[in-house]
């Protein structure tokens, strides 16, 4: 009913509401099997390339596992061993690797490269990363959020810092699943207008609320979620300095979660820098679900590696 065989995976905007669940679901089977023995061999004999051009721990990591799992094969290409590193050009580099693998994930700084790529590669592109977006980490936070609340309609994620690449796809899919969301950040910091925009209208449509704002307070007043990241995203490590003073007003800490439910939960993508977007207390306390979220990418990527490339 929900084939998505040979779609991309690239922002969480392009997919429908039951395109989501059905993601969410497959990841939430594909963990039980994983855990009970199972053997599901669902992508026995593919190859997927991995295409890196800024660090990672989680992403490398569970793509390379969830293949494995999978019954498939991984490879692991650093942006500057390719020869894109030396200037060949994306689109050239999509038909070649579309003659070899399966399917192609990147991690890269423009999303407009990522974008190319799929125009060019012959096979499913995933976007592992950009700039602009972080969707296989949004999804999986959906999954992480169902499981513990046991519903997503009508809760409340607070977000609190910087407008980046997470904020961006936490929007777009909690627009589409009916969540609400409020969103604080210091001035020039926002989310993207155009993507407020769209995400807007999509929450009108399935009867949520996205709401931006800079007060951290009324942002996390009677949240069910309560999310941060980074205040410098990777690329952005010259601003760090001048984003901690601008950022100063915006950390998760104890006096904060006081205006949340009694009953929140914390998440961070991670890596996190304890003591700046996030107390010490708050991260390591008893709310914080943190590595469910970064085991959930395992489950999550497997969902959409499974959907696509099947
Ligand atoms: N959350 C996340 O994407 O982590 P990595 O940068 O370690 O892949
Ligand atoms: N916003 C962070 C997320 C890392 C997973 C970054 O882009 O560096």
């Amino acid at each position: 009913a929900h084939s998505l065989k040979g779609r991309d995976f690239l922002m969480l905007v392009d997919f429908k509401k039951e395109e989501l669940q059905y993601l969410i679901d497959l990841a939430i089977e594909l963990k039980r099997q994983q855990k009970a023995g199972e053997t599901h061999h669902i992508l026995k004999g593919k190859t997927l390339g991995m295409i890196f051009e800024k660090s990672s721990t989680r992403t490398r990591v569970s793509f390379e596992v969830g293949m494995y799992q999978l019954g498939g094969h991984a490879l692991f290409l650093s942006g500057n061993d390719l020869q894109i590193g030396r200037g060949e050009t994306i689109w050239d580099t999509a038909q070649t690797l579309s003659r070899y693998l399966d399917g192609i994930m990147i991690r890269t700084f423009a999303h407009r490269k990522v974008v190319e790529l799929a125009r060019g590669a012959t096979i499913p592109v995933v976007n592992g990363l950009t700039d602009l977006s972080h969707p296989c980490q949004a999804l999986c936070d959906f999954q992480t959020i169902y499981e513990k609340k046991g519903t997503l309609d009508g809760l409340k994620i607070a977000y609190i810092g910087d407008g980046n690449n997470m904020v961006h796809s936490l929007m777009m899919g909690a627009a589409k699943l009916g969540m609400n969301m409020s969103i604080a950040t210091p001035e020039g910091y926002e989310p993207d207008a155009d993507i407020v925009r769209q995400t807007q209208d999509n929450a009108a449509e399935t009867g949520s609320r996205v709401v931006v704002c800079h007060d951290p307070k009324e942002a996390i007043a009677d949240a069910d979620i309560i999310y941060t990241d980074v205040w410098a995203s990777m690329g952005q490590e010259a601003e760090q300095k001048e984003r901690e003073i601008a950022f100063a007003n915006y950390q998760v800490n104890d006096a904060l979660v006081k205006y949340a439910k009694k009953d929140y939960l914390f998440m961070h993508c991670l890596p996190a820098h304890r003591g700046e977007e996030v107390s010490e207390s708050v991260i390591d306390g008893a709310q914080s679900i943190i590595f469910d979220q970064a085991e959930n990418r395992l489950h999550a990527q497997k969902a959409i590696l499974a959907a696509i490339m099947s």
